[in-house]
């Protein structure tokens, strides 16, 4: 017998079946039946190995929707239906995506997969799948972004191709494209052979905590346990995943093609804990005052091969060279970096934060590693930046202390006597902040 909760991520409801299929096996659910909340409890569809129920995760126990059809059923596809009493689908996991599409279930044009947090938290994590209406591309994003081309990190390059696609997973494990009424295909995996060893095997795809979608095999051994394998990732670079890596911070693959976050020269980690929480500029590089061009104590590290978001705060022509790249960036006081195209030799000048960093891309960084902002070396510019700190400050103190006497007159209305006592006790504040005020001008 089948263990089903080998297979958790099987349960989780997903996407879109609207006919009602005859070929798959059911265990149907009457109205009124109920179900244990418990880890483990559940409707098992006739082979046992798809469950409707509950699993452990961080937040307790969590459980696909229920809803108010007549009958349910458990099918053998791993798609749990709520028929109307005439009966067609009123509701389907196959209907609802989140992260996971399993064979036989449809990605519609204009749906999306969204990552889980965790392996344990099934709450929305930080990428999506998209398979864009207006132009027919399937394409990956990090959740919180637009749908342009600059946020991206994978796609099919089925964009203009005229018609909506719809994504689906097939019984063997082929991933593929298909629009214009079955017209038009494009696999995008190919199918997975059968085992010997094995008695049946499932698959699904699932766009993972770590924006990695990944198709996997679960074979049904003959001993009764499962044995799970990853047949493809996309992107094949886990690198390329917008996000991999905090702010200011850059993905390298180390021997087993996993990813490490690392800071460039003159920038720490945030948290020396978490590599992937991002880096902060060790220099104070970036940081100008009005008037101040250029960072007469700054140096520049150069790293060769990498690429980063181009969210450029200036722009030299194609056919730069990389002194004259270096210098622009080094008298601009506002520069922390410049990104040299090594193709054409565009050179952009950036600013904090630097993001999506990786090696690899062909562009070379010059990245400031100090300067007289730097509050480490103190100098001019991080006085003048405290200075001008402190005044807004005691502007805001002054703007609140002028409100809560306002409010103290009209709400409180308080006698002469007391307003006399109240002045005496704010005046020496309100002398000094003034007259800070006015020396700071
Ligand atoms: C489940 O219900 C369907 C539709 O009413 C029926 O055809 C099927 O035989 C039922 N299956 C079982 C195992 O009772
Ligand atoms: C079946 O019932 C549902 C819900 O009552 C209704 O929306 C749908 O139109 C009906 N379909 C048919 C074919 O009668
Ligand atoms: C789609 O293909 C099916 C089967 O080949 C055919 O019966 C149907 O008419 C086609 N629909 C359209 C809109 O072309
Ligand atoms: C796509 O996959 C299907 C199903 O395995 C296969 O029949 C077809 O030949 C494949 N197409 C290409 C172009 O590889
Ligand atoms: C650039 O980096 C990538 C990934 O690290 C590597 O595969 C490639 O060979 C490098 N190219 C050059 C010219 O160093």
């Amino acid at each position: 017998m089948a263990k089903p909760l080998d297979l958790p991520l099987l349960l989780i409801p997903v996407m879109v079946v609207t006919l009602i299929s005859v070929s798959f096996a059911q265990t149907n659910v009457t109205s009124g039946a109920s179900v244990q909340a418990i880890a483990g409890a559940g409707w098992s569809s006739p082979s046992g190995h798809f469950v409707f129920g509950f699993y452990a995760t961080d937040g307790g126990l969590t459980v696909g929707h229920n809803g108010d059809g007549d009958v349910a059923a458990m099918r053998d596809d791993g798609n749990f239906v709520l028929y109307a009493a005439n009966a067609t689908v009123a509701w389907s996991t196959f209907a609802a995506p989140t992260d996971t599409l399993l064979a036989g279930q449809d990605l519609a044009p204009g749906a999306q997969l969204f990552s889980s947090v965790s392996a344990t938290s099934r709450a929305t994590g930080k990428y999506r799948l998209t398979n864009q209406l207006n132009d027919g591309n399937l394409v990956m994003y990090p959740a919180g972004t637009m749908n342009v081309a600059a946020a991206a990190y994978w796609d099919t390059g089925t964009f203009q191709i005229g018609f909506p696609l719809t994504l689906r997973l097939d019984a063997s494990g082929v991933l593929y494209l298909v629009g214009n009424n079955g017209s038009y295909t494009k696999n995008l995996t190919k199918a997975s052979a059968a085992q010997a060893v094995e008695q049946a095997h499932y698959h699904r795809v699932t766009l993972d905590p770590d924006g990695v979608l990944r198709s996997y095999r679960h074979g049904l051994l003959s001993s009764g346990g499962w044995k799970t394998d990853v047949e493809w990732i996309g992107p094949s670079d886990r690198c390329h995943v917008k996000g991999a890596c905090g702010f200011n911070s850059y993905c390298v693959l180390d021997r087993d093609a996993q990813p490490s976050c690392l800071c460039p020269p003159g920038f720490d980690l945030i948290d020396a804990g978490d590599a992937a929480g991002g880096c902060t500029a060790s220099s104070g590089a970036g940081e100008c005052t009005a008037g101040q061009r250029a960072d007469p104590g700054s140096s520049m590290a150069t790293m060769q091969n990498v690429s980063w978001a181009d969210t450029p705060c200036g722009v030299l022509a194609a056919g730069t060279r990389a002194a004259d790249c270096q210098a622009a960036c080094m008298s601009d006081c506002f520069c922390v970096a410049a990104l040299l195209d090594t193709n054409d030799g565009t050179c952009t000048k950036q600013q904090l934060p630097l993001r999506y960093g990786r090696a690899g891309g062909g562009y070379t960084m010059f990245v400031k590693t100090g300067g007289a902002a730097s509050p480490a070396l103190g100098g001019g510019g991080g006085g003048n930046h405290h200075h001008h700190r402190l005044r807004r400050a005691s502007t805001v103190a002054l703007v609140c202390v002028g409100l809560l006497t306002f409010v103290a007159l009209v709400y409180i209305r308080p006698r002469w006597s007391d307003i006399v006592k109240i002045f005496c006790c704010l005046a020496p504040v309100v002398f000094s902040l003034l007259f800070w005020e006015g020396f700071s001008r």
